[in-house]
C-alpha cells in the first residue's frame, strides 16, 4: 500500500484528481470505479478542473459507482446517481450510457446485483476504483463482518452509517436501511485501487485499514492484499499511523517512480491475473 499524507484536504483531493487524470492520459477508455460521500467532492472538483484545462477527453471512459440506497430512485436528491449528477459527471459532460450505477428500485435487486458485476466484466474490470473510508471502516457499505470476498449484494446498513449518513436527510428515519453495494470482492479486483480520507474522526479507522490486522472489522483493511493502493489522507486522519515518517520516506524516495502499475495499460502484466491463471493451469 502507498500511503501518501497532504497538509490539507485540497492538496489531497489534488493529488488524487491528478492520479485519476494520469489513469485517463494513459488509457482514453479506462474504466473508473467511482464513489459517493463528502470525501471525494474535492478531487471530482480538482478532476472537472484539470480536464477543462488541459482538454482531457472522457468520451471513451466508463464509469461504475460502488453502491446506492435501495428504495431511492435515480431522481432523488440523496441518491448516488443525483450526486454523481451534481459532482462529477456533469462537470466532465459525460453521456448516460457511459454511466453506470446500481439501481435501488430495480424490481428484483439480487438480479440487478448479479447484472451489475457481467457489466462489470463486460467493460473489462475496473482501472481504478476511488474510495472512501467510514467512521467504521466500511469501504462502499461493506459493513463491519462482510466477506472479505464478498460480491455485489443487498446490505443492511450499521447503525453508525445511518446516524453518519442522516446529516444529508431531512431527519435520521429518512435514511435507508438497506443498500446495493459492490462487495470487497469486487472492489479487490480493480487494477488499482485510491483511498482516501479527511479529518480526525477517520484517524482510527485509517490507522486499522493500514496498520491494522486484516480483518472482516475493518473491512478496509482488505486493501492491504491488494497489489496497488494508494491511500492519500491530510494531517489529521494519518494522526493516529505509528509508521507516518517512514511513508513520509517511502513517498519521497519513490517521488520518480510510476503512480500507476504497468498492468492499467499491459492488463497481461497484472499479478492476479498471473497468478489465477497458474490456478487454472494446475487444476
Ligand atoms: P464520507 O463517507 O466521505 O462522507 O466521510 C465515506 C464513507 O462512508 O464511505
Amino acid at each position: 500500500m502507498f500511503v501518501k499524507v497532504e497538509k490539507d484536504y485540497e492538496a489531497m483531493s489534488r493529488r488524487g484528481a491528478e492520479i485519476v487524470a494520469e489513469v485517463v492520459r494513459q488509457k482514453p477508455n479506462a474504466v473508473l470505479g467511482l464513489a459517493t460521500g463528502s470525501t471525494p467532492e474535492g478531487l471530482y472538483k480538482c478532476l472537472i478542473e484539470i480536464v477543462r484545462r488541459e482538454k482531457l477527453d472522457f468520451s471513451h471512459v466508463t464509469t461504475f459507482n460502488l453502491d446506492e440506497y435501495e428504495g431511492l430512485p435515480a431522481g432523488h436528491p440523496q441518491s448516488y446517481h443525483a450526486f454523481m449528477w451534481e459532482h462529477l459527471f456533469e462537470g466532465l459532460g459525460l453521456r448516460e450510457e457511459q454511466t453506470n450505477l446500481l439501481s435501488g428500485i430495480a424490481s428484483d435487486l439480487a438480479t440487478e446485483c448479479v447484472e451489475y458485476e457481467e457489466r462489470i466484466r463486460h467493460a473489462g474490470g475496473i482501472d481504478i476504483q476511488v474510495l472512501g473510508i467510514g467512521g467504521d471502516g466500511h469501504i462502499a457499505f461493506c459493513e463491519p463482518g462482510s466477506s472479505l470476498a464478498g460480491r455485489t449484494s443487498v446490505v443492511a446498513l450499521h447503525p453508525q452509517t445511518i446516524s453518519d449518513n442522516a446529516r444529508f436527510f431531512a431527519t435520521e428515519e429518512e435514511v435507508p436501511r438497506r443498500a446495493l453495494s459492490m462487495g470487497i470482492g469486487t472492489i479487490s479486483e480493480a487494477r488499482a485501487c485510491l483511498i482516501l480520507a479527511k479529518g480526525e474522526g477517520k484517524a482510527h479507522p485509517w490507522a486499522g485499514m493500514i496498520e491494522g490486522p486484516v480483518s472482516s472489522q475493518c473491512p478496509a483493511s482488505a486493501l492491504q492484499l491488494h497489489p496497488w493502493t494508494i491511500a492519500i489522507s491530510d494531517t489529521a486522519a494519518a494522526s493516529k499511523l505509528k509508521n507516518v515518517e517512514y511513508y513520509l520516506h517511502v513517498d519521497r524516495e519513490r517521488a520518480d517512480q510510476p503512480i500507476l502499475p504497468a498492468w492499467i495499460v499491459r492488463p497481461a502484466l497484472d499479478p492476479r491475473r498471473q497468478a489465477e491463471r497458474s490456478i487454472n493451469a494446475t487444476a
